[in-house]
Formats: C-alpha cells, sequence, structure tokens
C-alpha cells in the first residue's frame, strides 16, 4: 500500500472480541496530525464486546455480525467495507478466523496483533502454555493476515524477559502493554 501523502489517511476499520485496549489504543493514535489512518468502522462478532462503548464515546460506527455461518457474515463485513471504502483492516484481539476468501479480498491489508513471539505460540491461551513451557521470553508480534492461522508475514516484534514468579496474568499485563507500543510503531513503519 502506498504511504501516506500529505492529509489524507488511510481508511481503517479495527475488527474486535472483547475488551478493545488494542483498540482505544489505536483510536487514540489515529486522532494524532501525523497518525497515516483514520478509523472509520469498529467490527466485532460478539455484541457484549467492551471495547464496543468506544464507538459511541469517539463517534465511530460499529457493525456487529455474529458467526453463525461465515460465509454469511464475512459476505456483509466485505459489503460495510466496500461502501465505506476502507483501505486497511486492523486486526486487535479478533477471535474468528477470517476465511481465504475475504483475505484474499484484502490481500497485504490485514494486519494483527499477536500475544507471542510467533512463529511459537499460535492461537489461543498463548501466556498459559508460555508459563507452562518454562520459557525464559515471550512477547508480542504485529504481522500481516494470511489464510494460515497467526503466519503472515512479520512486520515487527517485542521481546520481553519472563521473570521467576511471572504467572500467566502478570505476563499478560506485561505483554499488552508492549502490544500497544508495537502496533502503532507497525502502522508507522508501514504507512509513514
Ligand atoms: C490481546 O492480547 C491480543 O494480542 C490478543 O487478544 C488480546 C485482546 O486484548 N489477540 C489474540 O490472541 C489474537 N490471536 P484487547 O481486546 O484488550 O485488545
Amino acid at each position: 500500500m502506498a504511504k501516506l501523502n500529505g492529509s489524507k489517511k488511510i481508511k481503517t476499520a479495527v475488527f474486535i472480541s472483547g475488551r478493545g485496549s488494542n483498540l482505544i489504543n489505536l483510536i487514540k493514535f489515529s486522532l494524532k496530525k501525523n497518525s497515516p489512518i483514520r478509523i472509520e468502522l469498529i467490527i466485532s462478532d460478539n455484541s457484549k464486546a467492551k471495547g464496543l462503548i468506544y464507538s459511541k464515546r469517539y463517534n465511530i460506527k460499529k457493525k456487529i455480525y455474529l458467526f453463525k455461518k461465515r460465509n454469511i457474515a464475512e459476505n456483509k463485513i466485505l459489503d460495510k467495507l466496500r461502501n465505506k471504502k476502507i483501505k486497511l483492516i486492523c486486526l486487535a484481539g479478533f477471535m474468528k478466523i477470517l476465511s481465504k476468501n475475504f483475505i484474499k479480498k484484502f490481500r497485504g491489508k490485514i494486519l494483527n496483533i499477536h500475544p507471542s513471539l510467533l512463529p511459537k505460540y499460535k492461537g489461543l491461551n498463548t501466556h498459559e502454555r508460555v508459563i507452562k513451557n518454562n520459557e525464559k521470553f515471550s512477547g508480542c508480534t504485529v504481522h500481516f493476515v494470511n489464510s494460515k492461522l497467526d503466519s503472515g508475514k512479520i512486520i515487527l516484534q517485542k521481546k520481553i524477559k519472563i521473570n521467576k514468579n511471572e504467572t500467566a496474568n502478570t505476563l499478560a499485563k506485561k505483554v499488552l502493554r508492549q502490544e500497544h507500543i508495537l502496533y502503532l510503531k507497525a502502522l508507522k513503519k508501514l504507512y509513514c
């Protein structure tokens, strides 16, 4: 995608399933003058996602699509994205796996943040598995989304040391703080 030129910001949709700390981080960033993105749409598969409160607070349109039938939900989402001329998708704690067909339509334009040092610990319950395996380090990764789970080209990673008494909870908090920094760094690297 072309880098940002002048005042034209990239129309972006953020997909969430839960709390939305990465969402609010992206929103605050997007409001800065030098940010390359403008968030035009929040999409969720979960009507109870806590992060949806930021829609009202920041006056950003939200849409909920229950993924009972994935292809139906995805086709509706694709219509909406086309309609709003969305050029970039940021997954931010979005817990559904998007189909090959969907990803093809936005090739190279879907980013994700994952709370591990990919390719290690793809999938769910990352921190629990990391602690169980007595890893010395963990971290987070921003990557492009391709058709294989958590496997697209890596844009940036941040490595974090694991302390002796670390629990999955304390690690999750530490990693999350770094996620917020890393996602913005990745966007600047790609589009500024
Ligand atoms: C974040 O830790 C994010 O990396 C993770 O879910 C959390 C969402 O938190 N995403 C994944 O595990 C995706 N495979 P948030 O809702 O506060 O941003």
